[in-house]
């Protein structure tokens, strides 16, 4: 299928209501107050000046708290709630809350509040911190943060990579970045009755309930969360944000519905956002390319409070390339920073620019081309684990790649093209397929219509879409007789649209649901008194059929006086997991343009080609996947946010923090291979939401080496790291 996006005409006419659209009689307008040191205590706030301010209702601050615990909840653990200590962590933490009648009232008293810090040292070099880096936790599968494979009568990785012919030694680093999605954070909390509303962008209305409840120590049937649409989330929307906290907190406080939203600036400090890296690869080979040994050793930047480790050689080497010696490592450096939390393609995404760039080093090492030696190494499964792949068309993702690129007129030495300098460069794209449990319901209604609905969120995936069409397709209609509900939490729990799994686990779901929402329809038509009393009947096209006449299911609901069949469905990961491993694949390529004399970079054509299974919505899929394309060229050449010494962000806005626009971003072009899996799931369907970015970062830099001869091993790449030779063609 290949269809726009139902909620499409809704968003370009700007009648999509985000949650700060919402307004309601009485409503009142909160602040956020962030600290101005980066490490330390908070000895006092002088709030006095901002209380007798125009407007103002409240000043919330450490000193005179929300009513707030930290929510512990199954699915995401801990999460951080503001004002309950004095302790400042990082610079633009929240630490304060000003509600007023209007905004302006709030912002301007919030410029009041005095406070009086006993300042600590900041901590936020990243290379200062690798001699006392501390373990990551065990990965998410549980797997300790070293870990290796070595093959019989290998002693040590060392040994594994002495013997190796061929070796390849090189330390990568990657930015740190923020998301930056186009709705800041923000709610509008409304208490009625007992029961709390809220209108909040999140990734899944029903863990923001059970986060909500849990920190307001109220029952989760009385928190009604609600986020029909969501402007960007990428991770970055995963938990429940400050302000859905504190208008929550304060609404309940004042007896007032609150607004509260973050500034901009304050995206960039006061949510979370990706770690910087360093990363270490040792590559050993044979002369045919044959990978002998991969050592991956990584270091993330993390906050003092520990949140989030960037499994960077957990999600690349340790699965990536057929290898008979395998040793990973992952340490984390706390320092004075801002939250770090998953970042679309956590892990991948930046251990890919260190794996991927390192490939390419061994295939310069080898005079070998970089695909050959990609495919030479192709992997049947996990190196160390006898579960292999469920679908593995990654070959045949590098085969059409290089013939729709124009691979073969590569020349190792890049070409020129006028003052330009013009390479290529290719990386594999990895991210695991996997699935959450999830639940959806489906209501089939009397007038030959059907709602498929479950709580999750669409945070601009096209998931909605998806519901339509997968429920058109298990109930056998047209998808313009679906109604798809999701972003409410009252709804069957959808769980995360997060992990690249909101397609896999709903659509499953939904298969689970159809058939039961069929069966109760032929049992009501062959039910005595009704149409079809006592005969056979079967179900096919929207219609109940049985010998010598059909009815459709409204007709049929009709009939026996019923308005609607309403049944759920449910799945989640299961045996399967047992059997084999799952991931989706993806081959990168792209071209760029040295400027001779400036060494400015242009990216002048791109083309993934991608390997994730069925494919539920053509149009959609290439959205995401372009969209995660060009986020790896801002990987590559843009992004990163700058951390002075004294832990002030330089750069905490879209002025300073350096995003790719149109003019940045030439030919993307996107390709499918379409090879159902259904031994991951019924609907054959791998995730594609965060694999676009994973690889596109090593290719760009793969090609300016190929165009220029310099190897840059750190993103984001900047004009000056090219004013060195060798410089090809001047
Ligand atoms: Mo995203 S990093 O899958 O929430």
């Amino acid at each position: 299928m290949t269809t726009t996006r139902l909620d499409a005409p809704l968003k370009v006419t700007g009648r999509a209501t985000y949650a700060s659209d919402h307004t309601f009689p009485g409503l009142a307008h909160g602040y956020v107050v962030v600290s101005t040191i980066a490490h330390g205590e908070i000895e006092s706030m002088d709030v006095t000046a901002a209380k007798g301010s125009p407007g103002v209702l409240a000043v919330y601050s450490p000193f005179d708290p929300l009513e707030l615990r930290t929510p512990s909840t199954a699915f995401l653990g801990e999460t951080w709630v503001p004002l309950q200590d004095r302790e400042v962590g990082y610079y633009g933490q929240p630490i304060g809350f000003v509600v007023a009648e209007t905004y302006e009232q709030a912002r301007d008293a919030a410029m009041l509040v005095e406070v009086t810090y006993r300042r600590r040292p900041a901590r936020t070099s990243l290379q200062d911190g690798l001699a006392t880096a501390e373990d990551a936790p065990p990965a998410m599968d549980g797997s300790p943060p070293s870990l290796s494979v070595l093959a019989d009568g290998v002693e040590s990785i060392e040994d594994a990579l002495a013997a190796s012919p061929v070796v390849v030694d090189a330390t990568y680093r990657t930015a740190t970045q923020n998301h930056a999605a186009m709705e800041p954070h923000s709610a509008v909390a409304v208490w009625e009755d007992g029961t709390l509303t809220v209108h909040s962008g999140n990734q899944g209305s029903d863990l923001q309930a059970q986060e909500l409840a849990n920190a307001l120590q109220v029952d989760p049937a009385a928190v009604h969360a609600v986020n029909p649409f969501v402007g960007g989330a990428f991770g970055g929307k995963g938990r429940t944000s400050v302000p859905a906290f504190l208008a929550a907190a304060a609404a309940r406080a004042l007896g007032r519905p609150v607004k509260a939203a973050l500034s901009r600036e304050q995206v960039f400090t006061a949510t979370a956002g990706r770690a910087a890296t360093v990363q270490r690869i040792t590559l050993g080979a044979e002369r045919d390319g044959t990978l002998v040994a991969i050592r991956h050793d990584s270091w993330s930047s993390t906050a003092l409070d520990r949140s989030f480790v960037e499994p960077t050689s957990h999600g690349t080497s340790r699965e990536w390339y057929s290898t008979r010696n395998l040793a990973i490592s992952q340490k984390m450096v706390p320092l004075t920073i801002s939250p770090t939390t998953f970042m679309r393609a956590p892990g991948e995404a930046p251990g890919s620019f260190a794996l991927e760039s390192a490939i390419d080093e061994l295939a310069v090492a080898l005079d070998m081309d970089p695909v050959e030696l990609r495919l030479r190494n192709n992997s049947t499964a996990p190196p160390g684990r006898d579960l292999q792949w469920s679908s593995k068309h990654l070959d045949e993702c590098f085969a059409i790649g290089a013939a729709r690129f124009g691979w073969a007129d590569r020349s190792p030495q890049g070409h020129t093209d006028g003052d330009w300098l013009v390479g290529l460069g290719t990386a594999t794209a990895m991210f695991p397929a996997l699935r959450f449990p999830a639940t959806v319901g489906i209501t089939l209604r009397d007038d030959d219509t059907a709602e498929v609905a479950t709580s999750g969120a669409d945070p601009g995936t096209g998931l909605l879409t998806v519901l339509a069409l997968i429920g058109a397709e298990s109930l056998d209609i047209a998808p313009e007789r679906i109604t798809p509900r999701l972003g409410d939490s009252a709804l069957p729990s959808g769980g995360m649209s997060g992990g690249s799994t909101a397609t896999a686990s709903t659509g499953t779901a939904i298969m689970v649901a159809a058939p039961k929402a069929i069966d109760e329809l032929l049992a009501l038509a062959a039910a005595p008194g009704a149409p079809f009393a006592g005969r056979d009947v079967s179900y096919a096209d929207g219609r109940v059929l049985a010998d010598g006449g059909s009815m459709t299911f409204g007709e049929v609901l009709r009939a026996v006086g019923r308005a609607s069949v309403s049944v759920t469905g449910s799945s989640a990961p299961g045996e399967e997991m047992t059997k084999h491993s799952f991931s989706s694949f993806g081959a990168q390529f792209c071209e760029v343009r040295v400027h001779r004399w400036t060494r400015e970079v242009r990216v002048s054509r791109m083309l993934g080609v991608f390997d994730a299974g069925r494919i539920i919505n053509r149009k959609a899929a290439r959205s995401q996947l372009m969209g995660g394309m060009i986020w790896g060229v801002s990987a590559a050449l843009h992004e990163g946010l700058d951390v002075d010494a004294d832990g002030r962000p330089s750069n905490a806005d879209l002025a300073g923090y350096l995003l790719p626009v149109n003019a940045d971003i030439g030919e993307v072009d996107v390709a499918l291979v379409e090879h159902p899996d259904t031994l991951h799931n019924s609907v054959g369907a791998r995730g594609l939401g965060e694999i676009g970015i994973v690889g596109m970062a090593a290719a760009v830099a793969n090609a300016v080496h190929n165009a220029t001869g310099v190897r840059v091993r750190h993103i984001p790449i900047t004009i000056e790291d090219l004013l060195v030779p060798p410089v090809r063609g001047s």
